[in-house]
């Protein structure tokens, strides 16, 4: 094998449709067998912990004359064909093609997407002190390619907040909780609870969520999902409600638990006379 032909690989992040996960992976399936079958390579399928119904999909080519092959496949452009009508799929390394320039103009626009979370952070800012509780950001005003790949609204933040409470690490009150918080530009953001011997160390859920998401940068968000195994909802304890109010303003909350949504409340609701920046 030529070096030119070695660890050639490729990736694609897989944004599947809300509904479509089972379908997704039988087809993720297909693509691995086929892939192995007729030795075009070795294709793996990666679930993004963070983001719901994210996955990637990575092919590690046999050579570069075997991914063409299997690029040109009818199969497997048949199977392509079906993941196109329940995913959206954008490359992130192509270990074989030469650059499309279109590729590169939305790499770029990707660069300008990371700028419009500072943008968040200035708007938050300068929105101090004002008066409604509401800091959610209009849709059309975020930029670039997210805005198409993670519509707020779409994604399965049940689905999220109970898979990050499997990670919760309980082991003093047995009682665990997973949280998913959407960022203005659809970015999920999960915590669970993490307990502490020291007890008063424990940190709920929903602030490692928010915590999460403001170390990355996000200023801006619009829903909460908590789930608890519990069968009446499991609301934000009062910390909680008070670093979500203050980062997030009236945001919408999902409460849920194992098999069932139990409601939706607004933070406001829930906190209704408020202490925040706007009184000191
Ligand atoms: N807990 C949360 O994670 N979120 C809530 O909203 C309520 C309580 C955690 C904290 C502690 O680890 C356990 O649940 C029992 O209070």
């Amino acid at each position: 094998m030529a070096d030119s032909d070695r660890g050639r690989l490729s990736v694609a992040s897989v944004d599947v449709a809300v509904g479509q996960e089972a379908a997704f992976l039988a087809l993720a399936r297909a693509f691995e067998a086929m892939i192995a079958k007729k030795a075009y390579g070795h294709a793996d399928t990666i679930r993004d912990e963070a983001q719901p119904l994210r996955f990637y999909a990575v092919r590690h080519w046999t050579d570069a004359a075997a991914a063409q092959a299997c690029h040109a496949d009818p199969e497997i452009q048949a199977l392509t064909a079906q993941l196109f009508q329940i995913a959206r799929v954008t490359h992130v390394v192509n270990g074989v093609r030469r650059p499309d320039p279109k590729r590169l103009l939305v790499d770029s626009q990707r660069v300008g997407s990371e700028a419009d979370r500072r943008v968040g952070f200035e708007r938050r800012s300068k929105n101090l002190g004002r008066n409604a509780g509401d800091r959610r950001v209009h849709r059309d005003r975020r930029l670039g390619p997210r805005r198409l790949r993670d519509r707020p609204g779409d994604v399965d933040l049940i689905g999220a907040a109970r898979r990050a409470r499997e990670n919760a690490d309980a082991a003093f009150s047995n009682f665990k909780v997973g949280a998913a918080l959407e960022a203005a530009d659809g970015t999920v953001f999960t915590g669970c609870n993490v307990e502490n011997a020291s007890y008063g160390l424990t940190i709920c859920a929903e602030r490692v969520a928010m915590f999460k998401a403001l170390s990355d940068g996000h200023r801006a968000f619009t829903r909460i999902a908590i789930v608890a195994d519990t069968p009446a909802p499991t609301p934000p304890c009062g910390a909680c409600r008070q670093i979500l109010w203050e980062f997030g303003g009236n945001l919408e909350i999902q409460l849920a638990n194992l098999s069932e949504d139990k409601g939706t409340y607004r933070l406001k609701d829930l906190l209704p006379l408020p202490f925040d920046a706007r009184l000191l």
